[in-house]
This record gives structure tokens, sequence and C-alpha cells, in this order.
């Protein structure tokens, strides 16, 4: 940036300057002062009381007092990698240009410098990475149009598909509020009456919900997107990551406990011990594509993020691959304070009505700017590595003034006669669909709720179906007899074997803890203590 490199060539004359009296490798403050004890604070006499004027002291204590930014709201546990995109120039075997017109995607070759954050979902930013959970997985790339971020998961599918649910999703999957403990109970209560996220449950308490690792998982756009042709046609797109070097791993429960008690950073771990080692980890980009209408020939909405688009009928066309090549040189400047967000986009990738994806657009730029800060763009993990040129001025932390060179100063808006930026020419045809609706709100017409997780449960291994039914078993035990009866219910419209396994798993473990069914493991867990506390 141009502040950025004034500053450096500043620094680097003025530190000649400084040679005599000062090494390469002095400590100082933030403000240039040499530091000559940076072990004992000024005090009268050697035993105090302090004095207030130590700056040495206030700088360096109230800057470690605001070391911690707030961790983000969902996915603060997380890894990150440097690398690269490489085009195909194709879409399976077409020319990709067919379907969208973005640069990074037409020359077979074409490399685009990357930035990807894995992380788990759910739980905090200290918390293991072997918990059952939905894995992130953010893509930043550095176009040579600006930035594209395809902020996905693991799993292809969401819980829900309306964004109005989403906060109160959250809470119900986080700790109780109160007692600050985790568990199933809140989940399963917000799931019995949200039967759309069947589908998603069934994957995430599968061993899809524990992936051995940040390599050897798959990623998914999850929410239906656009592409956008040179004729100004759009088609619907959905993205998925394969790991075609590595291939897919997860893990049973008991698996990932036992690695649990061992390593709560595997997976950060992994990736970065891989990395260094020069194993590096890829992924091809395949896209899945629909024409852009409500396909009333589908028993699904192609709008609908819980559903899978099925693979024979939209085949998977490779676009790309990727590579992880490089470590971040500072976890917190560039993992920590990174920031994707699906409204990030270039020419030739579009948004489609999905109105989760709508909803997340706005809430992405939003929670940045609390959480990084007004001016999170200027940060160089953030900012596009092409030239930007903007009228936004001032915010704290405003690090330079992007303008475009020669501009003048004192002109910070737009129109201008006399200097500043001028709007960039419309050369691409636009891509302008067409609305008419009344304004409601309404449920989708075809929300086809179980369908998909019985196929789901179906498509498993025998490994897979049992481990879901005993993890399925162990977190509905712990629930009221209300929302297992629900839940019981949802499996069997997905597949009549589905439910009955898991009212069978329950009357077992029921039987088995010869307790009533409303009593919960917490409530037994209490009980435990306090007969242990008596009999002592
Ligand atoms: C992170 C909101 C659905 C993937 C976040 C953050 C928010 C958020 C506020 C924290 C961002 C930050 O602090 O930088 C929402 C809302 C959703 C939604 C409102 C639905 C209405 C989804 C879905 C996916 C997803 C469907 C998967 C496709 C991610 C990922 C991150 C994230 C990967 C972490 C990005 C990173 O590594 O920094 N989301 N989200 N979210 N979300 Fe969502």
């Amino acid at each position: 940036t141009e502040g950025g490199r004034q500053l450096d060539q500043d620094r680097e004359s003025y530190s000649r300057n400084a040679g005599e009296t000062e090494q390469h490798n002095t400590l100082t403050d933030r403000q240039g002062h040499p530091i000559h004890d940076n072990q004992n604070v000024r005090t009268v006499g050697n035993r105090g009381p302090m004095t207030l004027e130590n700056y040495h002291f206030l700088e360096k204590i109230t800057h470690f007092d605001r070391e911690r930014i707030p961790e983000r709201v969902v996915h603060a546990r997380g890894a990150g990698a440097h690398g690269y995109f490489e085009a195909y120039g194709k879409a399976g075997d077409e020319p990709v240009s067919k379907y969208t017109r973005a640069k990074l995607f037409q020359t077979p070759g074409k490399r685009t410098p990357v930035f990807v954050r894995f992380s788990t979902v759910v739980h905090g930013s200290g918390s293991p990475e072997t918990l059952r959970d939905p894995r992130g997985f953010a893509v930043k790339f550095y176009t040579e149009e600006g930035n594209w971020d395809l902020v996905g998961n693991n799993l292809k599918i969401f819980f829900i598909r309306d964004p109005l649910k989403f906060p109160d999703m959250v809470h119900a999957f986080k700790p109780d509020p109160v007692s600050n403990v985790p568990g199933p109970v809140g989940m399963f209560d917000f799931v019995s009456r949200s039967p759309e996220a069947t589908h998603m449950i069934t994957f995430v308490f599968s061993p899809w919900g524990i992936p051995a690792n940040y390599r050897q998982m798959q990623g998914s756009g999850v929410n239906t997107y656009k592409w956008v042709n040179a004729e100004g046609t759009g088609v619907l797109v959905k993205y998925h990551w394969e790991p075609i070097k590595q291939g897919i791993k997860n893990l049973t429960q008991k698996e990932a406990n036992e690695i649990q008690g061992m390593n709560d950073s595997h997976a950060t771990q992994d990736l970065y011990e891989a990395i260094e080692r020069g194993d590096y980890p890829e992924w091809e980009l395949c896209v899945q594509i629909m024409s852009d209408d409500d396909h009333p020939e589908l028993e699904f909405d192609p709008l609908d993020p819980t559903k899978l688009w099925p693979a024979d009928q939209f085949p998977f066309l490779k676009v790309g691959k990727m590579v992880l090549d490089r470590n971040p040189e500072n976890y917190y400047n560039e993992v920590e304070q990174a920031a994707f967000g699906t409204g990030v986009l270039v020419d030739g990738l579009d948004f489609s009505d999905d109105k989760l994806l709508q909803g997340r657009t706005f809430s992405y730029s939003d929670t940045q700017r609390h959480r990084v800060g007004t001016n999170y763009l200027q940060l160089p993990i953030n900012a596009p590595k092409k030239r930007v040129a903007t009228n936004q001025r001032g915010g704290q932390m405003q690090y330079f003034v992007d303008k475009a060179p020669g501009q003048s100063p004192h002109v910070d808006y737009e129109p201008s006669m006399t200097d500043g930026l001028k709007e960039a020419q419309q050369t691409a045809k636009p891509h302008q669909p067409n609305y008419h609706a009344n304004l409601v709100r309404e449920k989708i017409d075809r929300p086809l709720d179980f369908k998909q997780a019985g196929d789901t449960y179906r498509a498993f291994e025998n490994w897979e179906r049992d481990e879901l039914i005993s993890n399925l078993v162990a977190a509905l035990i712990q629930c009221d007899t209300r929302i297992q009866e629900v839940m019981v219910e949802y499996f069997t419209n997905a597949d009549e074997e589905y439910g009955r396994r898991v009212r069978e798993g329950l009357d077992q473990a029921k039987k088995d803890r010869g307790s009533d069914a409303s009593k919960s493991i917490r409530d037994e867990a209490v009980q435990d203590a306090e007969r242990k506390s008596h009999d002592a």
C-alpha cells in the first residue's frame, strides 16, 4: 500500500541515521524510543511505589490489555493457510466461458493467490478440534478483478433455510446461557421444531460430523449462487471442493475421544505440519449447474440450502484446483483478523435469490466492522492485491487514504468536474433478472424436509449408520421425552428403519439406566455426586 510503503522507506532512512546508537534489533517502544531497561519499572527506591509516568510500562501493559479482539460469534476456532487456485479454463468438457465471464476461470493454468481459513462452528476459540460440528471452509481469492470470497462448510447442506432463524439456532447450539455447559438439549429442542434440519442432523451425527482433520475433508459453498456469461445470461451454480490428493477421512466418536484426550489442536497441527514438510494439500473445485429458473419438475427447490442437487442429474464439473503451500507468518494478523463474506464477488459471479444467502451477506461485513474494525479491509490479509480507490475516509485505525495515484487529496467525493475518482465504464452486459411477486412472509412451496435425509441414511455404509444411531441415542437420551418423540418421528419420516433404530436405541438406553424417561444424564451425574458426598 502507498501509506505502508512510505512508512517503510522513512523507517529505513531514519534507522540508518540512528545506527550509531542503535543495533538493527534494538528494542523500542511504539514511539520509536530505544528501551534501555525492560525488566524494571521506575520506582521510588527499589521497593516501590511506582510512578505513573512509566511510559514504556503503560504502553506495554495497556496494549497487552487490548491484545484480543472479540472472537467470531460462530466459527471462532480456526486455522489458515496461503496458496493458489489454478484454473482449467473449462467446466467439465465445455469452455467455462459458456457459463461465466469471471476472469479467474478463463485461461487454463492461470493462477490466483488464495487464503483459506478452516474452522469448527459452534464452539469457542479455545475448544478442542475433535468436537462434533460442521467445519468451515472459507476461501479468499485475490483476483485481478478484486477479491472473491467463497465462504463454505465441509458438508454440502445446512440446518435451516431462512436467515431469520440463524441467531436462535446458534443460541440453541451454544452452551447453556446459565451454566455455560455445552450439550445437545438446546440443539434438539430447536431442531425438533425445525424439521428442515433433519437432513443436516443426519450428516452431523454420522462420522461426517467429525472430519479426521482439515486436509481430509470436502468443502462446499452450500448456498446456490449464479454464474453470468458475456451475454449477461445467468445459470444457478453450486460449488464443491474435493480433496483429490488426501482423500476423505472421518472419525468415529471413540477415535475422536481418544485424540481429544491427547491433543485439543490436532487439526491445526496437522495442517501446519503438512505444509511445513512440503506435503501441500490440494482440492479440486467442481460446480453443479442448473438453468436459472424455479425448476417445477424437481421435488425440491433449487434455492433451498437444506438440499443436495443429485449428482446424476447435475454432474460435478471440474473447473480448477487449489493448492495450499504456505503457512501464515503470524496467526493473529492473518488468521484471526481474516474477514470473509458472501457479498464479496467479482464480475461474472452473482447471488441467487436463496434467502439464507441474502441474510448471510448482510451479516458478515456487519460483524467484521464490529469484530475487527471499520477499516478491516485495509489490513493486508483482507485487502485486495489490486489497486483500491474509494472515497471512504476516516474511522478507527484508518491506516492510509486509498486514493488513486495523482488524485487531488482535496476531492474525496464523486462526481466532481475538477478531479477525483470516476465511475468505471460498464463494458459487460448486465444480468437483469425480472421479478413479479407479492411481498410476503411465507415458507417455500417444496420443503421436502425428510426425503433426502432418508436417501443419505441409506447411502451411508453400515459402520456409518451404526455410529449415527449410537451418537443420536447418546445425545437424545439427555433430552426431554417430547423432543425424543418428535425426533424419532422425523427420522421415521426419512426412513422407517432409521426411526426404528433410534427408538430401539433409546428404549434400550432407558432400560440399561433403569430410570424414568425424563431423567437426563446430567441429573444422574448430579445425583451421583450427591450420593458420593453423602457417603463420605
Ligand atoms: C462465519 C453468519 C450461514 C459458513 C460467520 C460469522 C457470522 C456468520 C456472523 C462470523 C464472521 C466473522 O466474524 O468474520 C451467518 C449467518 C448465516 C450463516 C447469518 C445464515 C443466515 C452459514 C452457512 C455457511 C457458513 C450456510 C456455509 C456455507 C461460515 C464460515 C465462517 C462463518 C466458513 C467462518 C469464516 C472465517 O473463517 O472467518 N457466519 N452464517 N455460514 N460462516 Fe456463517
